[in-house]
């Protein structure tokens, strides 16, 4: 039916209007806070490279939780940086490790706030990779093992969900059985499936410390041959069939808004929750745009929530979260 039987804005005449009509609910619910601890005591810093972020020791981060589920957040992703690191990492899945002292912080003090925790070699590498190297390259099977490791010290102090951020092959398997095998049947795995080798973590590696080392040989010299190229699409749905198939209870795309046709494309193709990661560079950039002037934080932090949202993410994992919530909960 043509013009002037269908006028489209009829339906955009006034707030009330658009309120009913709109399609897209971006809630609470839907976020997840990241958190970095860092070895020490008394400690929060903030991070330079990370506006609005900090460090916090594990003696500090659980008011910082607390904060976070009065929010109505319902969990946060914790990021470790070790008081040493090795070629092995293997202060990562130390019983007294940072991120472990941190989940038995904070589930003392907020027990109902979900836990999750990335689980990855780079920040405990002293040559930054995700895994060990061996003969030049980046051992896949052997990571593996110790990722299984590491997320099982982690069910062990307490966590809710291990997030595998290293993009080896296999890892949810082995560390699916792992955590079967020592009766954490209910700890999920939150993959971090479709992951790119993204320029948009250059704010994190800093906040993190986990740039892989500047003198390393060519071929490693960035993380190319285990995070995915950026120009490739069906490999995602590949990736993402095979962690789902592994025992993932979630997959993640990330980044976000560079990668929305891969969380749309995903959120068609399978059943299994979505989570989207909003990246410390998505963060970063907008922040940077709105502290020149060029644009209105607020609105444009809504706006890019809702786009992750809208194409089709169940789960948003943002530095934007307690502002966003402060904001929908106004
Ligand atoms: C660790 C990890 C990274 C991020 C999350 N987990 C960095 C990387 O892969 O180099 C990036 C998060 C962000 O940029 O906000 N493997």
């Amino acid at each position: 039916m043509p013009f002037p039987q269908i006028r489209m804005r009829r339906l955009r005449k006034s707030p009330a209007m658009r309120r009913l009509i709109h399609e897209t609910t971006t809630s609470v619910d839907d976020f997840v806070y990241p958190l970095f601890v860092k070895a020490g005591e008394n400690l929060k810093h903030p991070i330079k490279s990370m506006t609005g972020c900090f460090h916090f020791s594990p003696d500090t981060i659980a008011a910082e939780a607390a904060e976070v589920a009065s929010l109505g957040i319902p969990g946060v992703i914790l990021f470790g940086l070790p008081k040493a690191k090795d070629p092995k990492g293997s202060r990562a899945w130390a019983e007294d490790g940072v991120v472990q002292l941190a989940i038995r912080e904070i589930k003392k003090q907020t027990p109902d706030l979900l836990v999750i925790t990335d689980v990855c070699l780079c920040e405990y590498t002293d040559h930054g990779h995700c895994g060990l190297i061996k003969d030049g390259e980046i051992d896949n099977d052997t990571t593996c093992e110790l990722l299984a490791k590491m997320a099982l010290s982690h069910a062990q102090a307490g966590a809710d969900i291990a997030a595998p951020s290293d993009m080896m092959d296999g890892r949810v398997k082995y560390i699916r059985e792992a955590l079967e095998a020592n009766g954490f049947h209910n700890v999920a795995i939150m993959s971090y499936a479709a992951k790119y080798a993204s320029a948009f973590y250059g704010p994190f590696r800093d906040a993190a410390e986990s740039a892989p080392s500047a003198d390393l040989d060519a071929t490693l010299k960035d993380r190319k041959t285990y995070q995915m190229d950026p120009a490739s699409s069906d490999q995602a749905m590949a990736e993402i069939a095979l962690d789902i198939a592994e025992g993932a209870d979630i997959v993640m795309v990330k980044p976000a808004v560079p990668y929305l046709d891969i969380i749309c494309r995903a959120s068609h193709r399978f059943d299994t929750p979505i989570a989207a990661y909003n990246v410390s560079g998505e963060y970063m950039m907008l922040n940077a745009a709105a502290d020149a002037g060029l644009l209105n934080r607020q609105a444009a932090m809504a706006e890019m929530l809702t786009s992750i949202k809208r194409a089709g993410a169940d789960i948003i994992i943002t530095y934007f979260a307690k502002d966003a919530a402060k904001l929908i909960t106004r």
